[in-house]
């Protein structure tokens, strides 16, 4: 079973790409064939700063190593190392039926926004479809909001096959990875760079402390009682505490006599407990870029080496 995913480099990571998302992708490491990679021609659509795209891929590809990815088990590559990957868009531009982009929900967001997108936000789709083709990959791990990206990449493939008569195209399937993981921001509402209410993993102490200070919180006086299921800052606590910890943390919002600043200070130390390990791997890879460059690069032969038998065999089937 080949397992693929790709993740956008267009901003640091947040926990909500951690527990939504990477935690996932990592864990799937172990028992399947694994390709990851970092998707920068697809960050070209919201990133036109080429000095902030470098250090957004360089930066996602330390938080990768640091969180677990293991470059032994799986293969990490940067996009754009595969030039094969723009050679496939072309050929399945050729089958892709404009209706299936027209409702693709990047493309119509922007536009019901009656915001002008551009050719590379519309077809980002076929990209798409050909960063999982060319890898023959089986089983895509994406969140609920990828997944109609992944009917299109099998709509996509399945005309091809048809068109010429081959099983050229392998169709994959989507992996949802844990959909319940949906993490609050900062002002309760989902985490996400573009609302600004990001609290992210690798953030130094004392913006990491002052992050989580500034969670919204209701202004109930410190001797009430409170109600944990209802506050931020303890669904936060959840994510990194054990049954025991959340019980304890939950008992003294219910006794009352705490105030919301215990309740985040809880939260710094379990955040730090938690990327304690993370936190020093990446620190290590900080200091060697080398390391970290020769990761991508053995990443993007290994990867090449499939995506150039794959891409022949389609060149070959419609006629070039
Ligand atoms: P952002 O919304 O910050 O731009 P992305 O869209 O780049 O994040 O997210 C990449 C992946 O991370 C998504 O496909 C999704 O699975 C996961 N993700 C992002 N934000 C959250 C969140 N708040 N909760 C759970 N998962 C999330
Ligand atoms: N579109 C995905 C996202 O925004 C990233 C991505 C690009 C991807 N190519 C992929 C995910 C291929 C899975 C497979 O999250």
């Amino acid at each position: 079973m080949k397992i693929l995913s790709g993740i956008q480099p267009t901003g640091r990571f947040h926990w909500g790409n951690y527990f939504g998302a990477i935690r996932q992708y990592i864990d799937l490491q172990h028992n399947e064939q694994a390709f990851y990679f970092i998707a920068d021609y697809h960050a070209l659509t919201t990133v036109r700063d080429p000095q902030a795209l470098r250090g957004f891929v360089r930066d996602a590809a330390i938080d990768l190593l640091a969180l677990g990815l293991k470059p032994e088990t799986a293969t990490l590559f940067r996009q754009s190392d595969i030039p094969e990957v723009t050679e496939l868009t072309w050929l399945l531009m050729t089958v892709t039926q404009m209706h299936l982009l027209d409702k693709c929900h990047a493309f119509k967001d922007k536009k019901a926004k009656g915001i002008a997108a551009d050719a590379g936000l519309f077809t980002y789709p076929v990209l798409m479809a050909a960063d999982i083709l060319l890898y023959d990959s089986d089983l895509v791990p994406v969140g609920a909001d990828q997944i109609q990206h992944i009917e299109v990449t099998r709509d996509i493939a399945g005309r091809f096959n048809q068109i010429y008569g081959v099983e050229a195209l392998k169709l994959p399937s989507p992996h949802v990875v844990d959909s319940t993981a949906k993490v609050v921001g900062l002002d309760g509402e989902k985490m996400s760079k573009s609302y600004g209410n990001t609290i992210e993993m690798f953030e130094p102490d004392k913006k990491l402390r002052k992050r989580i200070m500034s969670i919204k919180t209701d202004s109930t006086p410190v001797e009430d009682p409170k109600n944990p299921e209802t506050c931020s800052v303890f669904t936060l606590f959840k994510l990194f505490a054990n049954d025991e910890q959340q019980a304890e943390l939950a008992a003294k919002y219910r006794a009352g006599g705490m105030g919301y600043g215990e309740a985040k200070q809880a939260l710094f130390d379990a955040a730090m407990a938690y990327f304690a390990d993370a936190r020093a791997r990446r620190a290590e890879l900080e200091r060697s870029p080398d390391t970290v460059e020769d990761v991508l690069r053995e990443g993007a032969r290994k990867a090449r080496d499939v995506g150039r038998q794959v891409l022949d065999r389609v060149r070959s089937a419609c006629g070039l």
